[in-house]
């Protein structure tokens, strides 16, 4: 039967106790981890979210019915004991911080009995996800992810803190907005009182954000939850946390100093990472060039070689031929990979079809300087020689080629980079390779919508001197945005604002939205701005993912409590659900059944 707290009080978590404390008294309480019987002693590992304590139950020193109900007690009972702090009788234990101490018990008590757990709670467990998920309160009792729960709740400490210092206002925006194109896909919320109409939940609060700047605010800052229906991938949920800040009176340089400062003190203050400011800028177009991706991980080489001029007039259709068409062709040296078999490039074909390749050249370089290639039967000696030279081929090394438009051949040999410099072990975890991305191009030509998107949202300012071509074109003009990139990972990303209505105005035109229709999405911004607005800037981190990395996470779920999976849905309250008519009826909706084929 559960007991209850009446009359005591935990005077420390477990591993609070230490050995300063020997000869005191102490009110331990926690979940049991482990019971171990030894003739006349009863050994209880005590748990509680700080770590492990031993108890001691002895017959003589707790009594019968005590030292019976410590016998009674199984993994995940809560308990609360009350004794005397004694060094260890038996060995020490130096993997636990109270390794060398124990409590000798003198009244313990059962506040909850368990059912036997479906899994084991320990660090690092087998148990699969599904499971873990649909038990997310017991694997929420695990070490691990409780230790990135802590870590997590201590970064948002510091963020909070440092903005404070620096000026920063935190104000809440809605999560009941209007729905806006451009972006990802909305989350619909159906009002009752306006039937046919609907909420959106909020992607950012990049409108308020802007609106606050507008009202005076100069500096805001939010810990905000934000909602795309977006598909789910191993960093990405649907609902997700933004560190998210704005600022008056301000250019690039003002909002990037402010945050390689809330980096550098956050990463040492939470982890110890010592970050060495300024911290590295990298123009959009060198980060393409260079890594074949605008999120390049830096910590190591391999990077991408623009082949184009020595293979133009060469005998390899597919190499000309995708020159021809206004593509390119680049490569990758994989060092000392050159006598990898057959059956393992044949795997990289494969990844690299994966990513839209039609093909992937390759060239070993055998230890005697002779070659073995895909394609040396369409080149001569020379020509091979030259290509060899530009990718600085040497005895040993694996050269990879891809032929294609731009933009295939930086994804696919961006990410065979990635493939193999993660297989090859070059990335090293502890190393924190912060990098800003900047200049992105304003515009992104969408084949789908047969017009230009913007490439970060509709209200980034365009760069003074390429704003000119903004009708010529409009491909080539770039915008004054930037990313902060982590070991390959986009951790955040900003940009200064448009703060003029007449380059809004041509904006909105550029993206294809009539006047109307941008008054309509966006009139009240529009208007806002028409009353006095200073020059403004921002930026939003995704907080899951800096947690991620700080604690190595391979998955945002192992940093969130209670996290989605790839459906959207949640395994344990089984969200999303069907409702009753009643509501719908309210909400004036009518769910129409489709037929799903089998
Ligand atoms: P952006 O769309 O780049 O910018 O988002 C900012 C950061 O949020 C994180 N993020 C996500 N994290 C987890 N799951 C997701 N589905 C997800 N989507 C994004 C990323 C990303 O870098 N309003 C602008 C910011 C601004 O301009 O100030 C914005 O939202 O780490
Ligand atoms: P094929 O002549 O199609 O047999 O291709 C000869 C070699 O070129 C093979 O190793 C293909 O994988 C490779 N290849 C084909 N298309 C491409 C491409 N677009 N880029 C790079 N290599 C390719």
């Amino acid at each position: 039967m559960s007991e209850s707290m009446q009359g005591l009080h935990r005077t420390h978590r477990c591993t609070e106790v230490s050995n300063a404390n020997i000869g005191e008294t102490v009110t331990v309480m926690g979940w049991v981890q482990k019971r171990r019987n030894l003739g006349s002693l009863i050994f209880i590992d005590l748990r509680d979210r700080s770590g492990l304590l031993q108890l001691v139950f002895d017959e003589p020193q707790i009594g019968t019915e005590g030292f019976e109900k410590a016998g009674s007690l199984r993994s995940e009972f809560v308990i609360a004991v009350v004794g005397t702090v004694q060094k260890r009788t038996a060995a020490v234990n130096e993997n636990l911080k109270t390794g060398d101490i124990e409590i000798i018990a003198k009244d313990l008590r059962i506040l909850s009995e368990s059912e036997t757990p479906p899994f084991q709670i320990e660090e690092n467990s087998k148990t699969n996800e599904e499971m873990r998920l649909k038990y997310r309160y017991l694997d929420l009792r695990r070490p691990d992810i409780q230790h990135n729960l802590m870590l997590r709740s201590r970064v948002l400490m510091l963020m909070r803190d440092f903005m404070a210092k620096e000026g920063f206002l935190e104000i809440e925006t809605p999560i009941l907005c209007k729905s806006t194109p451009e972006g990802a896909r909305d989350y619909l919320v159906p009002s009752r009182v306006h039937p046919g109409n609907f909420y959106a939940l909020p992607q950012s609060p990049q409108l308020f954000k802007q609106l606050l700047m507008a009202s005076g605010y100069d500096r805001y800052f939010q810990i905000a939850k934000c909602f795309r229906d977006e598909d789910l991938r191993a960093d990405r949920q649907p609902e997700f946390t933004q560190a998210d800040m704005e600022l008056s009176f301000v250019d690039i340089d003002d909002v990037l100093d402010v945050n390689e400062r809330l980096l550098q003190y956050v990463f040492k203050e939470a982890i110890g990472v010592d970050i060495a400011l300024p911290l590295p800028r990298m123009p959009w177009q060198e980060a393409m060039d260079r890594f074949g991706s605008d999120k390049p991980d830096t910590r190591f080489g391999m990077e991408l070689c623009d082949v184009s001029d020595v293979v133009k007039g060469c005998g390899f259709g597919v190499f000309t031929g995708a020159l021809e068409n206004g593509g390119t062709v680049r490569g990758i040296n994989v060092e000392g990979q050159g006598a990898m078999p057959r059956k393992k490039i044949d795997k990289l074909v494969e990844f690299a079809k994966g990513y839209g390749a039609k093909g992937l050249a390759y060239l070993c370089i055998n230890e005697d300087g002779t070659y073995k290639s895909s394609f040396s039967k369409f080149m001569t000696e020379e020509e091979l020689d030259t290509l060899v030279a530009k990718m600085n081929g040497k005895p040993g090394d694996l050269l990879l080629f891809a032929a294609d438009k731009h933009k295939i051949v930086w994804n696919v040999l961006g990410a065979l980079r990635l493939e193999l410099g993660e297989e090859l072990g070059m990335m090293d975890e502890n190393q924190y390779n912060f990098l800003w991305v900047t200049e992105f191009p304003l515009l992104e030509w969408s084949d789908e919508e047969n017009r230009f998107m913007a490439m970060h949202h509709p209200f980034t300012m365009p760069m003074e001197e390429d704003w000119a071509n903004i009708d010529s074109d409009p491909g080539s003009v770039r915008a004054k945005a930037y990313d902060i990139v982590l070991n390959g990972t986009e951790l955040g990303g900003g940009s200064v604002r448009i703060h003029q209505s007449d380059i809004q105005e041509k904006m909105f035109e550029v993206l294809g939205f009539t006047k109307e229709l941008a008054h309509e999405q966006f009139g009240f911004l529009l208007d806002a701005f028409s009353y006095g607005v200073p020059p403004h800037a921002g930026l939003a981190y995704g907080v899951d993912r800096m947690i991620m990395h700080m604690v190595h996470a391979d998955s945002i779920r192992d940093v969130m409590a209670f996290p989605k999976v790839k459906d959207a849905s949640d395994l344990m309250s089984e969200a999303p659900g069907t409702v009753d008519a009643k509501q719908l009826e309210e909400l004036g909706i009518a769910i129409v059944a489709t037929e799903c084929e089998e």
